[in-house]
């Protein structure tokens, strides 16, 4: 056991439900004193209310509270929050803004996963509307659109028909619906399949693999309706083929963190391959890289994980990952169900009081905040789109996911303004 002397304290950066389970793990860790979060939400304790922007405002609590920083979210490190604390000589966890590009900038993943010989979807890249639509125009294919820079996972565009790929070019395009991020775009040819998240823990040279999560992106059942940040999510991924993750180690994620190392741009922190699983022979295709934790499959995967996470990112900030056990899971199923405002991606309502929380809850269960705010110690109000993740813990996926539903069941907001889809974990919704 540690003494309290050498314990660390932790700084997390971000305020969604990502942040919330990786604080309750962390919290959790024999080897940390105390976690603070920045900005937080409604359900984290120790918060610190300072812009996830305001890197001296970071700075200087970080070095008056001898914190260690984790950063949750893509806005923070694709903005070089990384390299600002590393030129103070303050520890963080994450990567920099030259190396979080395989996340903010589509079209610098695209070319890099092309020149390191990483399966990925046939793509072009196009900056003017008009050329845009007469692509769109000239193809078969069912097509997918994504806007070339960040939009909180609601740039990309599954599009069936030519008419809803026009009217996601104009949404980004003509409309700017995303501002910047839509000024280039890449179009690229659907791939059928089911999706799986592969999350690693790097350090530049080395990484520690996660086991597989999936989430479900789109709004409604049946993976149907607008993409969204995660409707929900789940752990294992039972319906993989053998020898899948050690295919994946290889043939993506060494590659990456190799060509990212010979571009001088080495990549340490949560790498998260977004892939689908082709329909055909089960082979996975990259559909995107991102530089952080995969939200809602952050809160699946800390419930399950046994090992204490803080030595893989002490280890990962030392560059020491080479040296450390493959990290050790718990047999049992994780279903993470994400309760949202009624309305979103869209327009919704905010301030409405949440009710239930307090409810007799099973062992099995923990809820993960992310759009609430605490007004008093009783009264939690809906602040955001994602609001709640019901994550729950059972001997198999059925179990696990009854479990969230009976306590999501017991969850309201204003009058019925809360939303979930009734899916979450179900085999036939899961990107069949
Ligand atoms: N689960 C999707 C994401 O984190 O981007």
């Amino acid at each position: 056991m540690q003494t309290d002397s050498k314990k660390k304290n932790i700084l997390i950066i971000g305020s969604g439900g990502r942040e919330h389970a990786l604080g309750w793990k962390l919290a959790r860790s024999s080897k940390v004193k105390r976690v603070f979060h920045c900005p937080g939400n409604g359900g984290t304790k120790n918060n610190v209310a300072i812009d996830s922007f305001d890197y001296w405002k970071l700075i200087e609590f970080a070095e008056k509270n001898g914190c260690e920083t984790l950063v949750g979210p893509e806005g923070p490190l694709a903005a070089g929050i990384v390299d600002q604390f590393l030129s103070c000589n303050l520890r963080i966890f994450g990567p920099s803004k030259v190396a979080a590009k395989l996340e903010s900038s589509k079209v610098f993943s695209k070319q890099f996963m092309q020149k390191a010989g990483i399966r990925t979807s046939p793509f072009v890249i196009l900056s003017s509307y008009r050329d845009a639509e007469d692509y769109v125009k000239s193809q078969t294919d069912e097509l997918v659109i994504k806007a070339e820079g960040l939009a909180s996972g609601k740039g990309v565009f599954v599009c069936s028909t030519q008419k809803e790929a026009i009217l996601a070019l104009q949404s980004l395009m003509l409309d700017r619906e995303f501002g910047e991020s839509g000024d280039r775009i890449i179009i690229e040819k659907k791939i059928q399949g089911k999706e799986a998240s592969y999350i690693a823990i790097c350090d530049g040279n080395s990484f520690v693999p996660m086991v597989m999560s999936r989430d479900h992106k789109r709004a409604c059942d049946g993976d149907t309706g607008l993409n969204t940040g995660g409707m929900g999510s789940y752990s294992p991924v039972g319906d993989i083929k053998e020898d899948l993750e050690a295919e994946i180690a290889n043939d993506i994620i060494k590659p990456t963190i190799r060509g990212m190392r010979e571009a001088g741009t080495p990549f340490s922190g949560f790498l998260y391959a977004g892939l689908m699983l082709d329909s055909e022979n089960g082979t996975p295709i990259v559909l995107e890289f991102n530089a952080r934790m995969g939200d809602p499959e952050c809160q699946s995967l800390m419930v399950r994980m046994d090992s204490d996470l803080y030595p893989y990112l002490d280890a990962a900030m030392d560059k020491r990952l080479l040296h450390m056990p493959p990290i050790k899971w718990k047999k049992h199923h994780s279903v993470c169900v994400v309760m949202a405002s009624k309305g979103y991606p869209g327009k919704y309502n905010t301030g409405r009081r949440i009710y239930g929380l307090n409810s007799r809850l099973s062992d099995k269960v923990v809820i993960f905040h992310s759009g609430t705010i605490r007004e008093s110690t009783h009264r939690i109000t809906n602040a955001g789109g994602r609001v709640l993740s019901v994550t729950a813990t059972g001997r198999n996926l059925e179990l696990a996911r009854r479990e969230a539903y009976q306590a999501v069941r017991k969850i309201c907001w204003g009058s019925g303004e809360e939303y979930y889809r009734t899916d979450i974990g179900k085999p036939s919704a899961t990107n069949e």
